[in-house]
């Protein structure tokens, strides 16, 4: 999948499926199964998520995050209700309305916070405006956090805990974007089970495509008896593919022999070291690394050398009177440390030159 040498730095969607999951598509590809998740993928599928959460869980595949982001959200809020998110959050600058649209309309509300999280307090304060707006305001009924963050952060265990405390407090649903779960696991070092409903979490979008998998995402509910509901809303929205049995057969995959993890803790671990050799060559982190995405600003001169020795990456938002463009450098489970070596080396020739 990855070249002798990958020089895309660009996402961690611009990577093959790993051999795992294509093997697992290739012993699912040979005769029938029965359609629309009737089939004996999907029945293990559910057993396995239930065993990884350590809890009965409902597990429904789709093959995008922004589904899984906009139906887990349908769920949650009526036409009428508001969504808090974060001001960067996927489902706020990069799902095109779908939220919205899922929902029948209901409106996200975007909230600052500093290194891409949401903070108890900036829920509580919005609680409080709107509930002097009576029968005019749309009407509070979720909390989405993005776990890893926008900025590549992973909010911690009691940060999550106090998130959950105030959104129960108000009768508000939890909803976590887990499109870098693995990731954030990685870092938290914690099971499953303890970064999510052990938290208060009620829904999350799992995310696996980014991690390894060829198109495999999951709603995973954590109180099961809304697996109905949601099933029909799958179906409606068209994302209930005929043969779901290839979207089971690659998250069961996922889970194998902690695939996901071992991803992703690779990942991580490229990151962590990008990130410290940019600092070392005069780099400054807009944010801590702490999954698989490295936020740095550098010299105008550094970032144009490495685009000219072939590197790709996207330029990001770069505060007023910073230090140098902004850059996001994603890593990603195909990618070696030579290739992150190969980065710094090629860093190190820019600046001497
Ligand atoms: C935080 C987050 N959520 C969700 C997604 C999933 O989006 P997609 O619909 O492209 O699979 C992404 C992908 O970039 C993401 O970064």
């Amino acid at each position: 999948v990855s070249g002798p040498s990958r020089k895309n730095f660009t996402s961690d969607n611009v990577t093959g499926a790993a051999a795992e999951i294509l093997a697992a598509l290739a012993a699912a590809n040979s005769g029938t199964a029965a359609g629309y998740g009737a089939d004996e993928w999907s029945a293990r599928l559910t057993g396995r998520a239930s065993e990884v959460f350590e809890r009965k869980v409902a597990i429904l595949p789709v093959t995008t995050g922004t589904a899984a982001n906009a139906l887990a959200l349908g769920l949650l809020a009526p036409a009428h209700g508001a969504i808090y998110c974060h001001e960067t959050a996927h489902v706020m600058t990069d799902e095109c309305g779908a939220p919205e649209f899922y929902s029948g309309g209901a409106k996200l509300l975007c909230l600052p916070g500093a290194a891409g999280k949401l903070s108890p307090g900036s829920i509580a304060t919005s609680m409080a405006f709107i509930g002097t707006m009576g029968v005019h305001h749309v009407q509070p009924a979720a909390v989405t956090i993005s776990q890893a963050t926008e900025w590549g952060t992973v909010y911690s265990l009691a940060e999550v805990d106090a998130l959950a405390r105030v959104a129960h407090e108000h009768r508000l649903a939890v909803h976590m974007d887990g499109a870098r779960f693995a990731n954030a696991l990685a870092h938290l070092g914690c099971s499953p089970a303890e970064a999510t409903w052990k938290r208060g979490i009620d829904v999350l979008s799992l995310g696996a495509t980014k991690n390894g998998a060829l198109a495999a995402e999951a709603i995973v509910l954590f109180d099961p008896s809304r697996a109905a509901e949601l099933a029909f809303r799958r179906k409606r929205g068209g994302h209930l593919w005929s043969k779901l049995r290839f979207l089971s057969a690659q998250l069961l995959a996922y889970f194998e022999d902690e695939l996901w993890l071992r991803h992703a803790r690779h990942a991580n671990a490229l990151a962590a070291r990008l990130g410290k050799g940019l600092v070392e060559l005069g780099g400054r982190l807009q944010a801590p690394v702490e999954a698989n995405e490295v936020f740095v600003s550098l010299p105008e001169a550094l970032v144009a050398g490495l685009r000219a020795a072939g590197y790709e990456f996207y330029d990001w938002i770069s505060p007023p009177g910073g230090s140098g463009p902004v850059i996001r450098l994603v890593t990603a489970y195909d990618m070696q440390r030579a290739d992150v070596n190969a980065l710094l080396d090629a860093a190190r020739t820019v600046r001497r030159d």
